[in-house]
């Protein structure tokens, strides 16, 4: 059985495509992926664009594994890398068609660690971008943020768990309100920036889009355990 190939197209700026994803989305007879997914590798796909939308993404799919099946050779994009907080897409990737490889990509936490020289062995990751489980995710980062042993990166969900709501949020739990936080948006990408604030200023600051990363540095040892 031919594999269906989910490629992971980077966090935005095309340079971060690898070699691997450009030789698999030239090859391609279909290539899937939501509009903006897609807008990253337009320019190299010979074959048949499939542009999912939230609401049709099965029939897309359905259609990619008809495909397959037959024989032609089909990736779906994901953002950055299809192995950090896309699990829903791939899910339903695998549910369309059984023979599913997943080729790595740069993801936009990669990206953020290099940003704030942080070593991901040093970090916590909690993506809350997901539908259901989001309530556990918030408790986990909370308590990661209480533990401060580690550094700590966030994904927020659009558009409930913006970086400020989570920052209200976390205020509401007691967290203190000087408590560091940078907020990295739109890495690689144009207009990106890093702005670093405490979370009493975060919770004030509603003019951060969804493409965004949370970043709390680890706490010094006096301080950990506080909140
Ligand atoms: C559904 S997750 C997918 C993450 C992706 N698989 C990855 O490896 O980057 C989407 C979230 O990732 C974060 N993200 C992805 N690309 C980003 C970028 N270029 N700049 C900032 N945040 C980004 C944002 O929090 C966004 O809401």
């Amino acid at each position: 059985m031919r594999p269906l190939h989910v490629v992971g197209v980077g966090p935005g700026d095309p340079e971060f495509l690898t070699l691997k994803a450009l030789r698999l989305l030239r090859e391609a007879d279909l290539v899937a992926g939501f509009a903006t997914v897609l807008d990253v590798v337009r320019g190299h796909v010979r074959g048949q664009l499939v542009t999912l939308t939230y609401r049709d993404q099965e029939q897309g799919l359905a259609r990619l594994a008809e495909a397959a099946r037959r024989g032609e050779r089909c990736v779906v994009c994901a953002w950055g890398d299809p192995s950090v907080s896309a699990g829903e897409l791939v899910a339903r990737v695998r549910r369309a068609y059984p023979c599913v490889e997943i080729v790595s990509g740069v993801s936009s936490l990669a990206v953020a660690c290099a940003r704030v020289g942080a070593a991901m062995e040093e970090s916590l990751f909690v993506s809350l971008h997901r539908r259901e489980g989001g309530e556990e995710a918030f408790a986990e980062l909370a308590e990661a943020l209480r533990r401060g042993q580690r550094h700590v990166f966030a994904f927020p969900r659009p558009y409930d768990l913006m970086p400020a709501e989570i920052a209200r949020r976390l205020l509401a739990d007691a967290f203190s309100p000087t408590l560091p936080v940078t907020v990295l948006e739109r890495l690689t990408l144009e207009g990106e920036r890093a702005v670093a604030l405490t979370l009493g200023e975060l919770a004030r600051r509603d003019d951060f889009g969804d493409l965004t990363v949370l970043f709390f540095p680890r706490q010094p040892e006096a301080e950990r355990g506080r909140g």
